[in-house]
């Protein structure tokens, strides 16, 4: 009966153990991580800034991410817009996107566009904010 209790003991102990241990790496790399999603603005409006840091280095992983979530539609340089669309994608370099603050571009991509009722872009899923604001980094860089 001793032996029994002191089994469960240890393995009680462990438990603890293993659960600070967790605790402390969970912390340990949301700190080291800059741009963690922990210190992203949880509310965006039109006119938010960029939180990103490093642009530079946002607008090199946006490229990826573009070319896999936008191109398609609004072509590999950001200004030939596929034609067959409810609505005709604009040139993102320069006009009314370029005049956009970085906040208007990450809720387009965010909640898509909608125009008279219509959603004529849609939102694009599967992205976490990071690398949304990776891709406004990134057209921000197409229109240099
Ligand atoms: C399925 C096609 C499609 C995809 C995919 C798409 N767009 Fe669009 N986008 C459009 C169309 C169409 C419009 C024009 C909407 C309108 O004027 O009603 C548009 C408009 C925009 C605008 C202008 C928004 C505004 O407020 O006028 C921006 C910025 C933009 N897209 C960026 C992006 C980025 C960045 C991506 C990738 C994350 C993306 N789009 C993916 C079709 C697409």
């Amino acid at each position: 009966m001793k032996m029994f209790w002191s089994k469960i003991r240890s393995a009680l102990m462990l438990g603890w153990a293993l659960l600070c241990c967790w605790l402390v790496l969970g912390f340990a790399t949301s700190c080291s991580n800059p741009t963690s999603s922990s210190t992203l603005p949880s509310v965006v409006t039109e006119s938010t800034k960029n939180p990103l840091t490093d642009l530079t280095t946002a607008a090199a992983a946006g490229k990826t991410l573009y070319a896999v979530n936008c191109s398609l539609c609004h072509g590999d340089d950001g200004k030939s817009g596929d034609d067959s669309l409810l609505a005709k994608p604009p040139d993102l370099t320069s006009g009314k996107v370029a005049a956009d603050a970085d906040g208007a571009i990450f809720l387009a991509i965010k909640n898509g566009v909608k125009k008279d009722g219509k959603q004529t872009m849609p939102p694009t899923r599967k992205v976490s904010d990071e690398e949304i604001w990776q891709m406004v980094a990134y057209v921000r860089a197409l229109a240099k």
